[in-house]
């Protein structure tokens, strides 16, 4: 069966079972700022979970568009993408477990036509401290659903994924696990807020014969092992717990159902296909993908895939590539698509726009909205295509100046590469790895960390109300993101110093300056205060400079010699005999707009920092001003 043939047979079974058809919402949620992007179908139902009435009933159904950003560094193998669809049917405090899960099957075996054989599942094992129990009512439902095909379904307890690893199937069908079992936006229970619902869950795992079970992963398999060989295709959450802010659970008023199952795996599996990306609505895409390349990489091929699917999706519901978040998470989607395909794989200039159609068309029934935004699309993607491919060409110079210096690219180097060419960490390992060589994580972790520490950028304040479920993957995107802010801002922080003596005259002395990821904030010495005249001229100065894209280079020299040059420095500070001094300077005429002391690091080219304005001007102490300013 096709992928939309399973999404309205899917629709259609709840329908005639008294569930109204809801729409999809944004990949951007609306009006809940605790999570980035919406990454299952229950995430707009949260208030309806929790006991407000939703407006089409009691009993829901729909087929949503998911991102799980989390899932970034997976894709590549056969199962995970970025983006996906998720069914979904929920019951708000209507029907049970003793409805969903012989639904759930029968959808499976009657409607779909799996192998009831090749279905594993696995229960939640309870939770003594949080007084929950084990969920025995599911285990005698799914036994009496399995004899109904004539398998006698033994129940194991494996707990975790080390036991599992350990201890294998031992002929067992249903498996109790603790923690896996439970479901809640934030995961586990001890990691939920107060006040967010959960539950037990029961999920549906469906066993690829043709995959071999692979000791790297564990000495024996369990559904829940990675070797690939059981992939989970559905999960129905009961959820019926809250947590209270002193930590304890309760019952919610009403017992609801929270059902999710990939679309794109439920379809792979009627095809008895463990690749997902056999399936119509990627097919397409990977066929193209291959027959324009000039170098065949099956890794390669299913990140391009599924990065310029996202993309669509995302730009679709509204994102812009930024610096930021959302933005940022759809910059390197962007960034990571270009560099697999043109770089990697050697395809032709154009080819983002041949995928793009290619997206669009798998979905146009489905999502008719992305036909109409075409356009708007493909300028998004090129626009951001053309930016990324000019400091592209600058930071490949120097990471292959990199690659003679030995095996592993330090993580200072790596570092240089990002806060100056925006190469994220993983294109950075991408393009060492096709070298033969290694990135040092480690040491590259403690450089954005340092910086972090230097620029004092790196509080959770300044991201509060956003970084609540943020799990791994956005963690790194949001430090990333922060040091390319910072990074534009250090080199505006230069160019303001500058336009301040140009401004104010050569008395201008520095005495002191923090950068965060909103702002940059400077204190000189200076008697007065600046008039609103003033701070427009240092504001047009500034970004007369940003505007003419002038080129920022650094040398390390003597610091005698530098002074006499005329590099200024923070005269507060003690410099080293050997000191590193950056230039912003015209290259074409040779004009010196800033020369300062400095360890860096900045952007290469101004035109990269953004529009900069001065948001305040006050007296911080005695004789000394402070001004704030921003960029966009
Ligand atoms: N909300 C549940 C999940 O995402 C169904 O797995």
């Amino acid at each position: 069966m096709n992928a939309s043939e399973i999404r309205q047979k899917f629709l259609k079974f709840f329908e005639e079972r008294g569930h109204v058809i809801i729409s999809s919402s944004f990949l951007v949620p609306e009006g809940d700022n605790t999570t980035l992007f919406t990454g299952s179908g229950m995430q707009p139902l949260i208030k309806y979970l929790l006991g407000e009435s939703h407006p089409a009933g009691r009993r829901l159904v729909n087929s949503q568009k998911s991102f799980r950003a989390e899932d970034i560094d997976e894709v590549g193998d056969n199962r995970h993408t970025t983006f996906f669809e998720m069914l979904g049917n929920w019951s708000l405090g209507e029907y049970f477990k003793e409805e969903q899960l012989p639904w759930f099957f029968e959808f499976l075996t009657d409607i779909v036509g799996l192998d009831p054989q090749k279905l594993y599942v696995t229960v939640f094992a309870g939770d003594k401290e949080n007084n929950i129990p084990r969920d025995d009512e599911s285990v005698a439902i799914w036994q009496r659903l399995f004899k109904e095909k004539g398998i006698e379904a033994k129940a194991v307890e494996l707990m975790n994924e080390e036991r599992g690893n350990e201890l294998g199937l031992q002929g067992g069908r249903i498996f109790y696990y603790g923690d896996k079992n439970w479901w809640s936006r934030a995961g586990a229970p001890a990691k939920m807020p107060a006040r967010e619902p959960g539950g037990p869950d029961s999920e549906v795992f469906y066993e690829f014969l043709g995959v071999e079970h692979n000791t790297k992963f564990g000495a024996h398999c369990h559904p829940n092992c990675d070797c690939g060989r059981f992939v989970e295709i559905g999960n129905s959450v009961f959820m019926e717990y809250k947590k209270l802010e002193n930590g304890t659970f309760e019952k919610l008023e009403q017992k609801n159902v929270d059902f999710g199952g990939g679309l794109e795996r439920i379809t792979a599996a009627s095809n008895d296909s463990s690749n997902i990306f056999t399936i119509d609505l990627l097919a397409p895409l990977v066929e193209r993908i291959r027959s324009g390349a000039t170098d065949s990489n099956e890794r390669s091929e299913r990140i391009i895939a599924d990065h310029v699917r996202a993309s669509v999706f995302l730009i679709g519901d509204g994102v812009a590539p930024s610096n930021k978040d959302r933005g940022y998470m759809l910059r390197r989607l962007i960034r990571r698509a270009v560099t697999h395909g043109h770089y990697l794989v050697g395809l032709p200039t154009g080819f983002l726009s041949v995928l793009i159609d290619a997206v669009i068309s798998s979905y146009k029934d489905a999502y008719p909205d992305l036909k109409r935004d075409r356009e708007m699309i493909r300028e998004v993607f090129e626009k951001e295509q053309a930016a990324f491919e000019r400091t592209y060409a600058n930071g490949i110079k120097e990471f292959e100046k990199l690659l003679v210096k030995g095996d592993v690219i330090s993580g200072a180097d790596a570092f240089i590469l990002l806060a100056s060419h925006g190469f994220p960490l993983e294109l950075t390992e991408e393009l060492a790895a096709r070298a033969g060589k290694t990135v040092d994580r480690g040491a590259f972790a403690k450089e954005v960390k340092l910086h972090q520490e230097i620029s004092r950028a790196g509080s959770e304040a300044k991201f509060g109300g956003h970084g609540l479920y943020l799990r791994t993957g956005e963690v790194t995107i949001r430090d990333e993101s922060e040091v390319e802010k910072v990074t534009r801002l250090h080199t505006a922080t230069h160019l303001m110093h500058a336009a301040l003596r140009a401004v104010l005259g050569p008395e201008v002395r520095q005495d002191g300056s923090d950068i965060t990821v909103e702002r940059t904030r400077f204190d000189f010495r200076f008697p007065r205060k600046i008039s609103p005249e003033e701070l427009a001229k240092i504001e047009e100065w500034v970004n007369g400079a940003i505007q003419r894209d002038l080129t920022v280079k650094w040398e390390e020299t003597e610091y005698e010699e530098a002074l006499k040059e005329g590099a200024l420095g923070f005269f507060r500070e003690k410099y080293p005999p050997r000191v590193k001094v950056y230039t912003v300077f015209n290259p074409k005429t040779g004009e010196v707009f800033s020369k300062e002391f400095c360890g860096g690091p900045h952007v290469e080219h101004t035109g990269t920092i953004g529009r900069f304005h001065i948001t305040k001007e006050e007296s911080s102490s005695a004789g000394v001003r402070r001004i704030r300013a921003q960029i966009e």
